[in-house]
């Protein structure tokens, strides 16, 4: 069914309450989240997207009760990936000489993906315009590894609507659908998640994207996201956001992340958090079991934190492979300006506190000296080691 968003725009989605994990298992949903597909009907009729592939076909049931696919004069894909090109397979074998606007990446992806089905491709980049009648046009935006090669943004004059596809989204099920129908702490608690976990390993393109955008002279009254709510009161807040997130933002938080085999590594984690809050009771101080915690929400916390403190056992002349594991996600994520510990305990040949010092550097962290390795389980010598590697993280 579609949802009027403004004038003749359309929502034309699917709001996703069951989805649980995103990009296989690594991105935890908590809220739910939305595959936004949006229908302009203005003299040309437009489609901007469309929806995961599980639902291509309720997808183009739907489209059909609410128009003739036939009338549809053109299909944007701003991103090929398979949550907004899913159901095009579907909806090409009802309309296949149906011109599909995409950048050229995108057409290498589709094809990557789908196969070469002779689909009519049109190819922009930044600046090309379409005319759509009513004295509107869609202007193309390239959004260039935001978050893949071929993503691209698309703005309708006359309506000043930025369909900004996974750029300002949010895996978030709202099915009032607009951003001042949702409640507030978990729509900005769940766009940072998104940011933290999607967009921040390119934070330094977000960081070039929004000056451009706004060099554009683009006035933008709505932004249409492919995920989660669209912003129409205050749209501009998001676009701040960003620009804050995408310049290495920290909070005043601490995050201890660890594993632990017999409960020494995690003595030492909370006897850190303990310390943190004793010597700066201003700061946020988290604390995680990495084998268990929810790690797209740990991987938030890591980004609002000015430095983490990271534990594991030695085991096997290494460190726990939940560790190991955990690790390789943090280093994928690119984080920026933010110190590093280590710490952990061993029986015999205590290779971890090292090797954790070589991962975290490797993963672009400013790693302290300063550091707790405890033979067996922590003793007061060892817990005495604690405030000194607590003032190297806090200075
Ligand atoms: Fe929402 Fe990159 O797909």
């Amino acid at each position: 069914m579609k949802r009027n968003i403004k004038n003749n725009v359309s929502w034309v989605g699917y709001i996703d309450w069951e989805l649980q994990t995103f990009h296989g298992e690594d991105y935890t949903i908590a809220n739910g989240s939305s595959q936004n597909a949006y229908l302009i009907e203005e003299e040309k009729t437009v489609l901007i997207d469309t929806v995961w592939a599980p639902h291509r076909f309720e997808f183009v049931e739907n489209l059909k009760k609410e128009i003739d696919l036939h009338k549809i004069d053109y299909i944007i894909a701003n991103h090929g990936e398979v949550d907004h090109s899913g159901a095009l397979t579907a909806l090409m074998d009802e309309i296949p000489d149906t011109p599909i606007y995409c950048t050229a990446n995108a057409v290498k992806s589709l094809e990557g993906q789908y196969g070469k089905r002779g689909w009519n491709f049109h190819v922009v980049k930044t600046g090309d315009t379409l005319d759509i009648g009513g004295g509107k046009q869609l202007v193309f935006i390239e959004m260039r590894m935001l978050h893949w090669p071929d993503s691209m943004a698309t703005y309708m004059t006359g309506d000043n609507i930025l369909f900004s596809n996974d750029a300002f989204g949010q895996h978030f099920a709202v099915e009032e659908l607009f951003n001042d129908k949702a409640n507030q702490c978990l729509l900005m608690s769940e766009a940072m998640k998104y940011f933290a976990n999607i967009l921040h390993p390119y934070a330094a393109l977000v960081a070039k994207k929004i000056p451009e955008i706004a060099g554009m002279g683009l006035p933008i009254d709505i932004i249409a996201p492919s995920h989660g709510v669209i912003w129409r009161e205050n749209p501009m807040q998001i676009i701040e956001k960003y620009a804050a997130w995408a310049d290495t933002y920290q909070e005043n938080q601490v995050t201890v992340c660890y594993d632990t085999m017999w409960d020494g590594t995690a003595k030492i984690a909370h006897a850190i958090a303990k310390e943190i809050s004793a010597q700066s009771p201003d700061t946020v101080v988290k604390v995680f079991n990495v084998a268990k915690a929810d790690k797209t929400e740990v991987m938030t916390e890591i980004f609002k934190s000015r430095a983490i403190a990271v534990g594991s056992p030695t085991e096997g002349n290494d460190i726990l492979c939940s560790v190991t594991g955990w690790l390789a996600f943090v280093k994928s994520l690119k984080f920026k300006n933010k110190k590093a510990a280590a710490f952990g305990c061993y029986g015999w040949s205590g290779e971890s506190v090292k090797i954790l010092k070589e991962k975290l550097t490797d993963a672009g962290f400013a790693v302290v000296e300063e550091e707790v390795k405890s033979l067996w389980n922590p003793d007061e010598e060892d817990y005495a080691k604690v405030p000194a590697l607590v003032q190297a993280l806090l200075a």
